[in-house]
């Protein structure tokens, strides 16, 4: 990244004010002072000085909201070199971890950060924080389905726990469901419908605890207001 970019990140000041110490002589990279723009660092093997002192990435927590496209893995690195979502966000600051999983081809929530202690909570069985699913099933579902996804359906040695489901409406030959669940099985909702008959053409995660993707388009991010890292703490 830009040597401008880390020293902000480290904490030393704005892009322009750290621009300003580069002209001024102030820092060096690897013992070499710089005083030109365009150097570009690696955070974790260049040795950046300013005034004379190491500087460092701060341990700030950083909380993002990324609406997942389709198409898109969860994860830092994909060892088939597929597009993850930190490619999506272009991000270039300290490591940061998805929070849980979405598919291949599921879009929507997904909440990434370098705070541990949060990731734990939100995708710890024994929190049970409730992830919302809008999805579009193949068939129209009956009114008997919908009573077995609330009770609970077999996905293969596993019984679900009951969920909240909300019949939204028939499209064509199509139901359109949200469907609210507390646990987080591998592709556990697709899973669902499969076991009842109906399987899955489009899911979009739409909310996680009291988080909302509300208006973000599909590849769109924004991080977190302190209002909503505070609510998701407390869960
Ligand atoms: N359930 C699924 O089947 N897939 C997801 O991505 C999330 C929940």
């Amino acid at each position: 990244m830009r040597l401008q970019k880390y020293m902000s990140l480290c904490g030393i000041g704005s892009r322009r004010k750290s621009e300003e110490f580069i002209k001024q002589s102030r820092v060096s990279v690897n013992g070499r002072i710089v005083t030109k723009m365009g150097v570009k660092v690696d955070p974790h093997k260049d040795e950046v000085y300013f005034d004379g002192r190491v500087i460092e990435l701060d341990n700030k927590k950083y909380y993002i909201l990324l609406n997942k496209p389709k198409g898109i893995v969860t994860s830092v690195k994909d060892q088939f070199n597929r597009k993850t979502v930190i490619d999506v966000i272009d991000w270039e600051g300290p490591r940061i971890y998805p929070v849980g999983r979405l598919d291949y081809n599921t879009e929507g929530l997904i909440i990434l950060t370098n705070d541990g202690e949060l990731t734990n909570k939100l995708t710890h069985p024994k929190y049970g924080v409730e992830k919302e699913y809008f999805c579009i099933a193949r068939g129209r579902i009956q009114t008997s389905d919908i009573h077995k996804l609330r009770n609970g359906v077999d996905i293969g040695n596993y019984k679900t726990s009951p969920a909240k489901v909300v019949f939204v409406r028939y499209n064509k030959e199509n139901s359109e469901l949200c469907i609210t669940i507390s646990e987080g099985k591998n592709r556990q909702v697709r899973r669902m419908f499969d076991a009842i008959g109906y399987p899955i053409l489009y899911l979009r995660r739409e909310r996680m605890g009291d988080l909302k993707i509300n208006d973000l388009v599909p590849g769109g991010w924004r991080f977190l207001y302190d209002k909503e890292i505070k609510a998701l703490k407390e869960l």
